[in-house]
């Protein structure tokens, strides 16, 4: 167990990020009913998470991490959940099938509602308010009366996370995953597009395999693994008082686990050493993200990986690289000599949003190609290290949305009034999300054949 810690040590460190909560006595009330109840995942689970990405790290399988940059309580329905896990089930069918590795499923999703901001107001005109901190803090429009942090609102983002879990957990074990559905994930708005010519060829090669394997007796009904698929979910774990209300000693191991999600991860602007949620984070088993901005040195990320991870255990740590695509190249070889020199065990993992955020006519946008380059430029430095490029990490929703531009259908920066629908960052729609799932796919295959010929020759 983690030395000196409890659930409620990060509360004498410095924090960055806390919203300015009024009624400090509500807030504590709030916690104190959180605490009372029941987890949303389990210890077991986590553990299993750990141990998949643990292949991964050991180069083994490739971490798909996705969803809306924050969920919404306005946007919470059934279809949006859905569309999200079509789109998601289409991206890990094509790593999978094209790859031929494992696909470690874990969602931005069921828990995604706290965002750090870069300035604590925001100015429209001569007005100024509090910035919006996400749904789980306050709302977005822009009144005073909105702005203000409302911690009777943790109540609702734990009751959507609740029910964001059931049916994600029932879509992924109740038959939807079912891989004789494949045809039936795509998309409506997908179907005409250039992507989807790929993945109906794609999906008539499984459903060929499939109908073979039926043959000589192998089906859905006797396997789960071709029926059912294991789907987690993270967020980033920015607002404690509710991440420690959701803390939890299991009974099985005796260890804390933050039950709000599988996986959590720390933000680029609050990962230092000393602070509230590098705090928080090194005493829960869950497994763990962190954001590694261009401000990181390979021995800032040594003191990190110490203080995360001492015992060096291989899945318990991804390291989740967000430089840009213009600065990738500067920024990756060197965490990763460092990770190597000390033999540390990571799965690196690429976000190539959070780098690539432009504004074109006012809107936040990510131009998709700039997306395409981080992810190449990933890659490439990995195949150049000799490490294992393990994983993305994207936003992205199931929805017909123009909120980056670019893609096989060359959205613009006129486009993007059409339906941009995010309450924060810009996501890649299903349309670029599988194109992207496709280029993923042409890179890992292209990794292992050279690694064979390596073999080989
Ligand atoms: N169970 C396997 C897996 O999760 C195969 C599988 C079933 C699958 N349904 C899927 C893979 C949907 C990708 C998408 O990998
Ligand atoms: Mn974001």
């Amino acid at each position: 167990m983690a030395q000196n810690w409890t659930p409620t040590s990060w509360r004498h460190k410095p924090i960055q990020q806390v919203p300015d909560y009024p009624d400090l006595a509500a807030l504590a009330a709030t916690e104190e009913r959180l605490a009372k109840f029941p987890p949303l995942v389990f210890a077991g689970e986590a553990r299993r998470l750990k141990s998949a990405l643990a292949n991964v790290a050991d180069g083994k399988g490739f971490l798909l991490q996705g969803g809306d940059c924050a969920e919404s309580f306005a946007e919470h329905g059934a279809d949006t959940i859905r569309d999200f896990f079509r789109a998601f089930l289409q991206m890990a069918v094509v790593l999978t099938f094209g790859a031929q590795q494992p696909v470690v499923k874990v969602g931005r999703i069921a828990g995604q509602f706290a965002k750090p901001r870069s300035s604590n107001t925001e100015k429209q005109g001569d007005v100024s308010l509090p910035s919006y901190r996400g749904d789980i803090i306050n709302g977005i429009e822009f009144t005073e009366e909105a702005r203000i942090p409302n911690p009777e609102r943790q109540i609702m983002a734990y009751r959507q996370s609740a029910a964001t879990l059931n049916l994600l957990r029932a879509f992924a074990m109740g038959g939807y995953a079912n891989l004789d559905n494949v045809h039936q994930w795509m998309l409506g708005f997908v179907k005409d597009s250039p992507q989807a010519e790929r993945y109906r060829k794609l999906a008539d090669r499984i459903s060929e395999t499939m109908d073979f394997m039926k043959a000589i007796g192998i089906t859905p009904e006797s396997n789960p693994n071709l029926r059912e698929t294991d789907f987690f979910t993270s967020h980033e774990a920015l607002l404690l008082g509710y991440e420690q209300a959701l803390t939890r000693v299991d009974s099985t191991s005796g260890d804390w686990y933050a039950t709000s999600g599988h996986m959590i991860w720390i933000g680029d602007r609050t990962r230092q050493a000393d602070h509230a949620h590098i705090e928080y984070c090194r005493g829960i088993k869950n497994p763990l993200g962190l954001k590694c901005g261009p401000s990181l040195t390979g021995d800032g990320l040594l003191e990190l990986i110490d203080l995360l991870n001492p015992s060096n255990e291989a899945g318990r740590l991804t390291l989740i690289c967000r430089f840009g695509h213009d600065k990738v190249a500067d920024n990756l070889p060197k965490l990763i000599r460092a990770v190597e020199r000390e033999g540390k065990k990571v799965v690196w993992s690429c976000d190539p949003m959070h780098g690539n955020t432009i504004t074109l006519n006012n809107y936040k946008t990510r131009p998709f190609e700039r997306i395409l380059s981080e992810v190449e430029s990933f890659f490439q430095i990995h195949r150049a290290e000799g490490t294992h490029p393990g994983g993305i990490h994207i936003e992205m929703t199931g929805n017909d949305v123009t909120e980056c531009t670019g893609g096989a259908r060359a959205l613009s920066g006129d486009d993007l009034a059409d339906r941009y629908h995010t309450h924060c960052d810009p996501r890649l729609n299903a349309d670029q999300a599988l194109e992207l799932a496709f280029l993923l796919a042409e890179r890992m295959k292209g990794g292992r054949d050279e690694k064979r010929m390596v073999v080989n020759g």
